[in-house]
C-alpha cells in the first residue's frame, strides 16, 4: 500500500460530493478518485438485489485503480450493501451510516432522533440499529423522502416545490418532538439550508458527510496510511452518463471547476 494512492469514494450520483467536500476541506492533501454511477441514479427505491449488484461492479472498478481506501458515500449502498463490499475489499472500507450514528450518539443532549433517507435505507432499519448499537436509550423516528433525490439531481436547492415536499415530508417527524435530524442521504446536505429553515433553529441536523470526513482524517493518521506529499492533489471523477450535467451541478455544489469527469464504459 502507498500513502499517495487515491481514497475511493462512492455514490449513486452527485450526493457523495457531499462527503468529498468535507474531505477536501479536512485531508487537504489526499488524491481522490470519485465515482457517481448517474446512469442508474436513484438507487434508493431499488431493490437489495440490485443495488448490491451495482455497488458490486464499482467497487471492483474502484479497486482497478489501486485505491488505498474506500468510502461508501452513499448511506443506501451502506444500509443494504455493506458486507457485500466490505468483502470484497482487500482495502479498509468506511460508510456513511457509522459515521452518522456515531455523530448522533457523540451528543449528549441527543434523546429524540428523526431520521431521513431513501426507501431502501428506512425500511433497512439500518441507521436505528447503528445508533441503537451505541445508545439503546435513544428514541427514533423515521420517514422515507423518495422526492428529495431527483430534486437534488435537478438542482432544485431552494425551490418552492422543493420546499413544499420538505414540509411534507417532515410534519410527522417534528410532531414527534425531535431534537436531532439526522440527513441520512448523502443527497440531503444539499438542501441542509432548506431543511434547516423547514425543521426550525432548535434542531440539531447531522451531516454524515462532516462525521465521514473526521473519521477518514483520523483512520489515515492511526494507520500511517495518510498522504505525506504535500503536493496539490489529484482529483478524478467517474460518471455512467452525461458527464456535462454532472459536472454543472458539481462545480456548483464543490465552488471549483472540474474539468475532466469522465465517462465509464463498463
Ligand atoms: N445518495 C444516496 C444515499 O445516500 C442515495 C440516492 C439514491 O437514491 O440513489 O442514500
Amino acid at each position: 500500500m502507498k500513502n499517495y494512492q487515491s481514497i475511493g469514494v462512492f455514490d449513486s450520483g452527485i450526493g457523495g460530493l457531499t462527503v468529498v467536500r468535507a474531505l477536501m476541506e479536512r485531508a487537504p492533501f489526499e488524491n481522490i478518485v470519485y465515482f457517481g454511477d448517474t446512469a442508474r441514479v436513484p438507487y434508493g427505491i431499488k431493490s437489495t438485489e440490485t443495488i448490491t449488484q451495482y455497488a458490486t461492479q464499482i467497487t471492483k472498478f474502484l479497486l482497478q485503480q489501486e485505491v488505498k481506501l474506500l468510502i461508501i458515500a452513499c448511506n443506501t449502498i451502506a444500509a443494504v450493501a455493506c458486507e457485500a463490499v466490505v468483502s470484497m475489499s482487500p482495502v479498509p472500507v468506511l460508510d456513511v451510516i457509522d459515521a452518522g450514528a456515531r455523530n448522533v450518539v457523540a451528543d449528549a443532549g441527543a434523546r429524540v432522533v428523526g431520521i431521513i433517507g431513501t426507501p431502501a435505507t428506512i425500511n433497512s432499519n439500518a441507521y436505528a440499529r447503528a445508533i441503537n448499537r451505541y445508545a439503546p436509550y435513544m428514541k427514533i423516528f423515521s420517514q422515507a423522502c423518495p422526492l428529495f433525490v431527483p430534486l437534488v439531481e435537478e438542482g432544485w436547492l431552494d425551490h418552492p416545490v422543493t420546499r413544499l415536499t420538505a414540509q411534507e415530508y417532515l410534519n410527522p417527524v417534528l410532531a414527534e418532538h425531535i431534537d436531532t435530524l439526522v440527513l441520512g442521504c448523502t443527497h440531503y446536505p444539499l438542501l441542509k439550508a432548506l431543511l434547516q429553515n423547514v425543521a426550525g433553529p432548535d434542531i440539531r441536523l447531522v451531516d454524515s458527510a462532516e462525521a465521514m470526513a473526521d473519521i477518514t482524517a483520523s483512520l489515515l493518521q492511526e494507520t500511517g496510511m495518510n498522504n505525506p506529499s504535500g503536493l496539490p492533489p489529484s482529483y478524478r471523477f467517474c460518471v455512467t452518463d452525461v458527464p456535462l450535467r454532472f459536472q454543472a451541478i458539481g462545480e456548483r455544489f464543490l465552488g471549483r471547476a472540474l474539468p475532466n469527469v469522465e465517462l465509464v464504459k463498463w
